[in-house]
């Protein structure tokens, strides 16, 4: 029987201005007023953070930057780093999404110093890793997510590790509306808690949360939960229509 609390996160994208944002978000926070058994977090562009907080912070949904820069501050033009995120209501942070590592170099020396930068300003780390549909036919799945965890959380201590959300998202699943069946996303869920028993210790992995992502919808996440080590969701597409997003936060 697991005893981690559930999580379903909403990543926004690059959609929503600061308006859509915030009536989004306040549907969406009277739709889940009677959720207390299920933890919310959304993830909206940075420009709508601090508007959106407003809206969400007497809630019980948690406010969630979808990137950060592993520098506290200084004249990197264009960046945002965690101190900034924290002071506009964030309380997670989502580190290494595969738009990220496809569309702007994140490598996995970045994503584990901005694994460190979060932890350092108090943010809760939301460390995605996933395969590409080639790997996936190589058979390289386990040791690509193998190397993608092992850099990426190099030199974190217990503690530190323990604070940390991983969410596993197949690249070939993303915006795609192919799920990995949940017997897929179960058996990698499994090798990513012994990875993280192995690296660390028992209980911390049996204390983290993995969430699957990847077309995650109101239809499928019902059976993804069932499963032993399926903790949640991130939720991309279907995260933007609060109606639907609600939908899949009361999967039970
Ligand atoms: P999707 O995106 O739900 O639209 O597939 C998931 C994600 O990128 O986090």
């Amino acid at each position: 029987m697991r005893n981690r609390t559930p999580m379903i996160a909403g990543n926004w994208k690059m959609f929503k201005t600061c308006p859509e944002a915030v009536n989004n978000a306040r549907t969406l926070v009277s739709l889940v007023s009677d959720v207390d058994d299920v933890e919310i977090m959304i993830a909206p562009p940075f420009t709508a953070l601090t508007g959106v907080f407003d809206v969400i912070s007497q809630s019980a949904i948690h406010l969630g930057a979808q990137n950060l820069h592993w520098e506290v501050e200084g004249a990197f033009t264009g960046e945002i780093s965690g101190k900034m995120i924290y002071s506009a209501g964030c309380r997670y942070v989502i580190i290494g999404h595969s738009e990220r590592r496809q569309y702007f170099g994140e490598i996995d020396e970045r994503v584990n110093r901005k694994i460190n930068a979060a932890l350092d300003a108090h943010l809760l780390p939301v460390i995605c890793v996933g395969e590409s549909e080639s790997e996936r036919e190589s058979e390289k799945t386990f040791s690509v997510l193998d190397k993608q965890m092992q850099k990426g959380v190099e030199g974190l201590t217990l503690d530190q590790m323990g604070s940390a959300v991983i969410a596993y998202e197949p690249v070939w699943a993303i915006g795609t509306g192919k799920t990995a069946t949940p017997q897929q996303a179960q058996e990698v869920h499994e090798h990513l808690r012994n990875f993280l028993a192995n690296r660390f210790d028992e209980t911390t992995a049996q204390n983290i949360r993995i969430l699957y992502g990847g077309s995650v919808k109101p239809g499928n996440i019902g059976e993804l939960m069932s499963l032993p080590d399926i903790d949640g969701a991130l939720v991309g597409g279907a995260s933007l229509d609060p109606e639907t997003f609600s939908k899949i936060i009361k999967y039970k």
